[in-house]
């Protein structure tokens, strides 16, 4: 006799038991919780991210420009959501990390896997970045994978191409870009709205990431300063912690975009 086939429910439906079986700490320190929860709830934000990213850029391959945008706000909402997570971690005070720290080196965030996708599908193709994934195959294969693969960018160029816009080079894609600006309403300068307000949310959590480290650890080195300095070859103490995070608050993924604001005129 076969066995009855169980109800659906909402545990084994979202595999609630095996996620709540994860939070494994590595001390009796009450923050670890609240630590290890809010890490996890960013991989997961930053793996829907990536899958509403990947799909934008089908949908950008296939000239479904509305699609695309509505995918890229998505991602955007998706990241500003994740962001405003790091007020919990701020109810940790510098003292109460200090009790579980140690525990955690040489682990850091700099060795997401995921959030370097995220920065190489949106664009930023830092190649540095690979040396501390080459004792993880699986890791190494995904993020040569994205190096490869076209960026956001590159599918958002084809599509001014297929348009008969000039984009082959810098001077010429910058000035397509101020005409497209000028065309307030357009799908193709919705398109453009959407991917300056998904790289000012990357932007901002960047800055929120780099305050809230700098509140809790001040400038301490950080937990993955030998990986800050194989990544780059640069053992300088100070480049790690804050100051390394000081320096990618410059990154665009789209800087042309920013570029050509610039040049806009009134109609
Ligand atoms: C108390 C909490 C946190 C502290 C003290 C902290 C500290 C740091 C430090 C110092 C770095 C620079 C690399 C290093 O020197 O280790 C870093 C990088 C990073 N952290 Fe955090 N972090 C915290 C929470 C988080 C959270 C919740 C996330 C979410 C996933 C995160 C993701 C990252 C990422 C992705 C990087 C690499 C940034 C880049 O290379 O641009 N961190 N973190």
């Amino acid at each position: 006799m076969e066995a009855p086939v169980q109800p659906l429910t909402y545990g084994r439906y979202l595999r609630v038991p095996e996620l709540l079986s994860l939070q494994a700490r590595l001390s009796e320190a009450h923050d670890e919780l609240q630590f290890i929860v809010v890490h996890q709830v960013f991989e997961l934000w930053f793996k829907l991210a990536l899958f509403e990213l990947e799909t934008a850029r089908q949908h950008l391959d296939r000239d479904q420009l509305d699609e695309a945008a509505r995918l890229l706000h998505r991602s955007t909402t998706v990241l500003r959501t994740a962001t405003s997570a790091l007020d919990v971690l701020e109810t940790m005070r510098p003292w109460d990390f200090l009790e579980f720290r140690s525990r955690l080196k040489p682990a850091s965030g700099f060795q997401s896997r995921q959030f370097r996708e995220l920065e190489f599908l949106s664009g930023l193709k830092d190649p540095r970045y690979l040396r501390n994934f080459e004792s993880d195959p699986e890791d190494w294969a995904a993020l040569q994978r994205r190096l490869q693969e076209p960026s956001l960018w590159d599918a958002f160029v084809g599509v001014l191409q297929r348009r008969g816009l000039p984009a082959d080079d810098e001077p010429r894609l910058l000035e397509a870009l101020i005409r497209v600006l000028r065309e307030s309403g357009s799908e193709l300068n919705r398109l453009c709205e959407a991917l300056v307000e998904y790289d000012e949310t990357l932007a901002l959590w960047r800055y929120r990431h780099l305050l809230m480290v700098e509140r809790v650890i001040g400038a301490r080195p950080g937990t993955g300063a030998e990986d800050v300095h194989r990544a780059f070859q640069d053992s300088r103490d100070y480049f790690t912690g804050v100051s390394y995070l000081r320096d990618t608050l410059s990154k665009r993924c789209f800087p042309l975009l920013w570029e050509a604001r610039t040049f806009v005129e009134r109609d």
